[in-house]
């Protein structure tokens, strides 16, 4: 898959909106993702507001990205009605993925910016999006169309390859 090879974390934008059907398309590649028992534990926010986006800047000192970018999405995990709830985790970061990859595949960038685990974070996106008890938010992801391309580093190690 040609995505997963030239996917990079990409933190500036231009100043261009993203369309709508790019953004439903990268949400249908979240919801495609596997989890635990098909619980499917998420629901996504997508952030256009410039104040919004603003605000969210200050979730921490790592997710200055959002300001400038035309859309954030931020994942959001059920706390309720789970099959395996010990397996959320997991299947955000799949869901995550998905975004990402997709992001790429349609000419877009995007990065993962923590939020969960972090407790301040999480309170912080809750109160500024008015996210209900029930949900809390696994990450911010902004996307858009990057300022410039970027080199993407090669991680194939073969030394962490282990045959028996
Ligand atoms: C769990 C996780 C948390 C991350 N948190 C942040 C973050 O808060 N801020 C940020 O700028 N990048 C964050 N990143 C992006 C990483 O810095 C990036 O993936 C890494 O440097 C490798 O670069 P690449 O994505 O271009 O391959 C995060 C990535 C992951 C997987």
């Amino acid at each position: 898959m040609n995505a997963i090879f030239k996917r990079t974390s990409v933190r500036k934008f231009q100043d261009i909106p993203v369309e709508e059907e790019k953004l439903n398309k990268i949400i249908q590649a979240a919801m495609t993702a596997p989890s635990g028992g098909n619980q499917k534990p998420w629901e996504f926010y997508i952030v256009t507001d410039p104040e919004i986006l603003d605000q969210l800047s200050h979730t921490s000192r790592y997710s200055i990205f959002t300001k400038n970018a035309p859309a954030v999405i931020v994942p959001c995990c059920r706390s309720e009605h789970l099959v395996y709830p010990e397996l959320t985790t997991i299947d955000m970061a799949m869901a995550a993925e998905n975004i990402l990859l997709e992001a790429a595949e349609l000419h877009l960038g995007g990065v993962f910016l923590a939020v969960y685990p972090y407790e301040d974070r999480m309170q912080y996106v809750e109160k500024i999006l008015q996210i209900p008890d029930n949900l809390h938010p696994f990450s911010l992801i902004p996307v858009g169309y990057p300022i410039r391309e970027r080199i993407r580093s090669d991680k194939f190690d073969t030394a962490r390859i282990h045959r028996k």
